[in-house]
């Protein structure tokens, strides 16, 4: 239907003639000469039609976003534009022919409406060639990952989407069985067990593009159905799996998006990145630390700091704001606010204008609850200088890096303190378990098929609140890319951490009753880790938001605007399914 693309035509192919199709990005009539900007998914040409060429009338009816076809040659351009791919030819119509004239669309391609509507015509949003870029990227990443895997010997497998339930912390989205009355298919969270299966059925290298559904709060870095690159070694050592898996995502990402990563990675235990930065997923393009001063407030006259600093759960921090001192109260209210959505209970401050005027130099709503050698150390711990704002945090361990890990970011975020460099880690060491207050028992932080660290069944039960795993995620940029762990391969190990869990023997035989199994059948050691194309993708793009790297993803609530799913289905499916379905209770 066309010799070339819009985007590839150059110089080269002066005086030749050319058929390209493609829409008409711009169709413009300027004192009797026609110009249409023709734009496929390689870029976009001017086509001209003067009124003596036969083309001219086709030319006067094209009309925004027509779909065309279009022959003419190739000739240099008076006016050369610079910012043009092809802008120093353009194209001289000999025929046009619509080949579907387009009514006048919902938004103008070159302005982003809302999401919403962004969303309900995905279509229409694909076409803007932002938007083809990001998901060429997000295109040549995957081929690069397979092109690097298959390379390495790994075999690409898939893995059931009808299956049974695996618990990687969210709720299932379930299927019913028309065969079975009563019965559920679950689809895959992760490929997890499967993945652990093909390694006890001797394949030592696996790997899976996979789609997984998890039905959990959805925010920007998350979706219900998203892709991992999912990965699993056997007879490994998670160093290995590190080292490998790094050096996969080094070369693949400067490969594909130029980015140059650190080699090696920094390396951060769980425990270490909590104290320093408030969060497992520590952004270091940020510098800021956190200062613990709860030995050094023990005794002061400020009682939120002395009741948390003398709790055996509490914490008290510091942060350290360079340059801070010149935000306003209302800023520094505002910050209040925002921390308060994560569970503050207040956030005082303290500007540092003058440390050489002593207490003086000091503009603080708390600085009279502390002495003056209170005040010192504190201004020590947090190495404060002239010009600096310190906040501080006391609470629970848990809310003060809750809310003051949110505020570095926000506040780092809005004084242009984030550098402009790639930030790779791994955060290792990972409490194998949590406590849930409210379900009364452990959850697993990671998954229940993660090793701990304590080989010893016994030991692992007297510790359990303390026990580490050998569970490790990758972050980029504050973002966890990917997460993963050495497994447990032998089965009374594996039936202890269901145990400690609070899955009985029973409910444990009946889910994992074929994983205890097959664990006593040679299972050999083994491990992996499953990265998020989405997030990589989106952070390639520059993008807040995964849904921007998703060809037709699902709004925060979980709903396709295109398409208008999920919607009821009619009673003869649902008796089919053997399903009944009970009113819903009225949205709050
Ligand atoms: P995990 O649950 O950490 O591990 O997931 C691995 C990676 O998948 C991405 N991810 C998501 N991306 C978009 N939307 C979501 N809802 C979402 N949830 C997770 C993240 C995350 O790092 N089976 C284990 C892997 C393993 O142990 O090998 C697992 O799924 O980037
Ligand atoms: P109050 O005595 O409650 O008026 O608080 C005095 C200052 O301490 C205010 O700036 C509060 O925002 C702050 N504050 C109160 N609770 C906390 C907390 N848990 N962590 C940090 N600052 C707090």
């Amino acid at each position: 239907m066309r010799s070339h693309y819009c985007g590839q035509l150059g110089e080269a192919l002066i005086g030749q003639t050319v058929t390209l199709c493609g829409w008409a990005d711009v169709a413009r009539n300027l004192g009797g000469v026609c110009f249409i900007d023709l734009r496929d998914h390689e870029g976009i040409v001017q086509v001209v039609a003067e009124p003596d060429n036969a083309a001219y009338a086709m030319a006067a009816q094209v009309g925004y976003e027509d779909c065309l076809k279009v022959t003419g040659v190739v000739r240099a351009r008076h006016s050369v534009n610079d910012k043009l791919k092809t802008g120093r030819i353009e194209v001289v119509a000999e025929r046009i022919e619509i080949l579907n004239k387009a009514e006048t669309l919902p938004f103008y391609l070159h302005e982003t409406p809302g999401e919403d509507v962004r969303l309900k015509y995905r279509y229409l949003d694909l076409r803007r060639p932002a938007m083809q870029r990001t998901m060429r990227t997000r295109v040549a990443l995957v081929q690069a990952l397979r092109r690097y895997l298959d390379a390495k010997g790994f075999q690409d497998i898939e893995t059931p989407i009808l299956t049974k339930a695996t618990p990687e912390g969210a709720r299932d989205y379930l299927v019913p069985s028309r065969v079975h009355p009563g019965e559920f298919f679950a689809l895959p969270q992760s490929p997890q067990l499967f993945k652990q299966l093909l390694m006890m059925a001797g394949f030592d290298r696996y790997y899976q593009i996979a789609r997984c559904f998890r039905d959990e709060d959805l925010r920007a870095d998350r979706q219900p159905e998203f892709t991992q690159l999912d990965m699993e070694f056997a007879f490994i050592t998670e160093a290995d799996i590190q080292d490998f898996v790094e050096g996969m995502i080094r070369q693949v990402l400067k490969e594909v998006g130029d980015i140059e990563l650190a080699s090696p990675f920094p390396r951060m235990t769980y425990a270490e990145a909590m104290r320093l930065y408030g969060s497992d997923k520590p952004d270091l393009r940020i510098s800021w630390e956190f200062s613990d001063i709860a030995e050094l407030v023990k005794g002061c006259e400020f009682k939120v700091f002395t009741d948390w600093a003398n709790h055996a759960e509490g914490r008290v921090v510091a942060l350290r704001v360079p340059g801070g001192a010149s935000l306003s109260r209302k800023q520094i209210d505002d910050y209040g606010v925002y921390c308060a959505k994560y569970g503050a209970k207040g956030l005082a401050w303290m500007k540092v204008e003058a440390r050489s005027k002593g207490r003086e130099g000091i503009n603080s709503p708390i600085a009279k609850f502390l002495d003056d050698a209170t005040l010192n150390a504190v201004l020590d711990a947090a190495q404060a200088v002239d010009g600096d704002l310190l906040f501080f945090g006391a609470g629970t361990y848990k809310t003060v890096c809750d809310f003051m890990g949110a505020l570095r970011l926000k506040a780092a975020k809005d004084l242009g303190q984030v550098a402009n460099v790639w930030a790779p880690l791994w955060v290792t060491d990972f409490p194998m378990f949590e406590w849930d207050d409210e379900a009364q028992r452990y959850v697993a932080l990671h998954h229940p098929f993660t090793a701990p660290k304590i080989d010893d069944i016994a030991d692992l039960a007297a510790n359990a609140r303390i026990a580490v795993s050998r569970g490790y995620d990758m972050v980029l940029n504050g973002n966890e890319i990917g997460g993963g762990s050495v497994r447990i391969h032998n089965s009374a190990m594996q039936a202890k951490v269901f145990e400690l869990l609070g899955i009985g023997a029973e409910e444990a035989e009946a889910k994992f009753g074929f994983l205890l199994e097959a664990l006593r059948y040679g299972a050999p050691p083994h491990g992996g880790i499953a990265f998020g194309i989405d997030r990589i993708s989106a952070l390639m793009a520059g993008s807040d938001s995964i849904r921007d790297v998703i060809a037709f993803p699902k709004t925060a609530s979980a709903q396709c605007l295109l398409t208008n799913a999920p919607s009821p289905i009619d009673d003869k499916q649902l008796a089919e399914l053997h399903v009944q379905v009970r009113p819903a209770t009225p949205k709050a």
